[in-house]
């Protein structure tokens, strides 16, 4: 297993690489170019430094869940609260690194595309702060299921532009954006929300976020004095699972699963589960597991969770599944809506739909783990961006 990828041309394996137009490999050779040299530079890693803290409240607690554990009645559970970042989610790691990126690149616009609105409202607030202009796509499905993210972004002082083609959720804002940046490239940067895209951003992102494993495996080591034996996250494109995952992978004896969307079930179609029920395929200017039909046409998607509810995954995951080194389950939007609940009222914290997946499945493993075992579960965000949402499924009228 090779820790060093991507290769020089972002291959992860089989997976990643560069499948866009003519016109966007000058653009991706210059960030890449950008975000080498900017990693290496003092005054840049200092700045970033005291965003993560003093911005965005890093770092994040490790949190002893003494009650969930005392229910389940097996491993200790302690969750990583990347729900109490500014804005409410891991997102924000990410986007304000990026910003700052372009900042020092010289680029005075931001664009993202956003499915749950949390990398949407952590772009637009990473472009206030740094004082850019921000625009950012936004399926009009998604603009349904998070109305609370969309006016937030207004009030942060982003525009907000609706995208009602195809299936009106995320794969079609990013194919907006895409086609935004093709033609504004000049002064614009493109945000990239997960560790998707055509290299370097699956790199980037990852890089980016994996603060948040070098934390954890630092504040278990100080609270255990021993390393965890299982990591959980949740899996949209896959940047808060490969955040955690990445500083433990040479940690043999740490176990990992990422948790995709189930839906309504991977019989019924309606789901978002790519390792349970897709294929290798090119989507959005990277090669990765896919769900698409016979022809490669690109198959709808379904989950309660409008983070997770996305065709394609980040393709690094897909190296280290066939590596054997993380395995991939999923949680249906049922499942997802228990752990939900159970979590608020064992220990008075409301999860985001999205990291209830990662909690279904801790729920699900953690009663047959003996009592010393641990599970850290990366709690990716905070659940009242979903409160409308819930309520409105659970038919109680706010
Ligand atoms: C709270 C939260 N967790 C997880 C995700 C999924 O993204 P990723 O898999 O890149 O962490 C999202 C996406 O919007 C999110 O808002």
């Amino acid at each position: 297993m090779n820790h060093l990828l991507p290769d020089r041309n972002g291959h992860f394996g089989l997976y990643g690489g560069k499948y866009v137009p003519e016109t966007l490999m000058a653009p991706l050779e210059e960030l890449e170019n950008a975000y080498k040299k900017f990693l290496k530079d003092s005054h840049f890693k200092s700045i970033l430094k005291q965003c993560m803290s003093d911005y965005i409240g890093r770092e994040t607690p490790l949190y002893f869940a003494e009650h969930l554990t005392e229910a389940l009645g097996g491993a200790r559970v302690y969750l990583k609260r990347e729900d109490l970042c500014h804005t409410g989610a891991h997102k924000i790691n990410n986007a304000l690194s990026q910003a700052l990126l372009a900042k020092m690149m010289g680029k005075n616009r931001l664009i993202a595309e956003t499915g749950a609105g949390q990398h949407g409202v952590a772009t637009a607030t990473a472009a206030s702060y740094l004082g850019l202009d921000c625009e950012v796509y936004m399926g009009t499905e998604d603009m349904r299921r998070q109305s609370l993210n969309v006016f937030r972004m207004k009030l942060l002082g982003a525009k907000v532009t609706a995208v009602d083609n195809g299936s009106k959720t995320l794969k079609d804002a990013i194919n907006e954006a895409i086609r935004d940046w093709v033609t504004n490239v000049e002064e614009t940067y493109y945000v990239m929300g997960t560790v998707f895209g055509p290299h370097p951003y699956p790199v980037m992102v990852r890089n980016f976020q994996s603060v948040i494993g070098k934390e954890a495996r630092k504040q278990i080591l100080k609270k255990e004095g021993r390393l965890p034996d299982l990591l959980i996250a949740c899996v949209g494109g896959g940047s808060n699972a490969m955040g955690l995952f990445y500083p433990f992978l040479k940690d043999e004896s740490v176990k990992m699963v990422g948790v995709e969307a189930g839906g309504e079930g991977i019989g019924s179609g309606r789901h978002a589960a790519r390792f349970a029920g897709g294929t290798v395929g090119i989507l959005q200017g990277t090669k990765s597991y896919l769900l698409q039909d016979e022809d490669g046409q690109v198959l709808e998607t379904h989950s309660v969770s409008a983070g997770l509810d996305y065709a394609s995954v980040g393709p690094e995951h897909c190296y280290y599944k066939d590596k054997e080194r993380i395995d991939y389950t999923y949680a249906t939007n049922d499942d997802a809506l228990d752990a939900f609940k159970i979590l608020g009222r064992q220990e008075g914290i409301i999860p985001a739909l999205e990291s209830s997946h990662a909690l279904a499945h801790a729920i699900r493993v953690a009663p047959d783990m003996d009592k010393d075992e641990i599970i850290i579960v990366n709690l990716s965000g905070r659940g009242d961006k979903d409160v409308n949402h819930v309520a409105h499924i659970l038919g109680v009228t706010l």
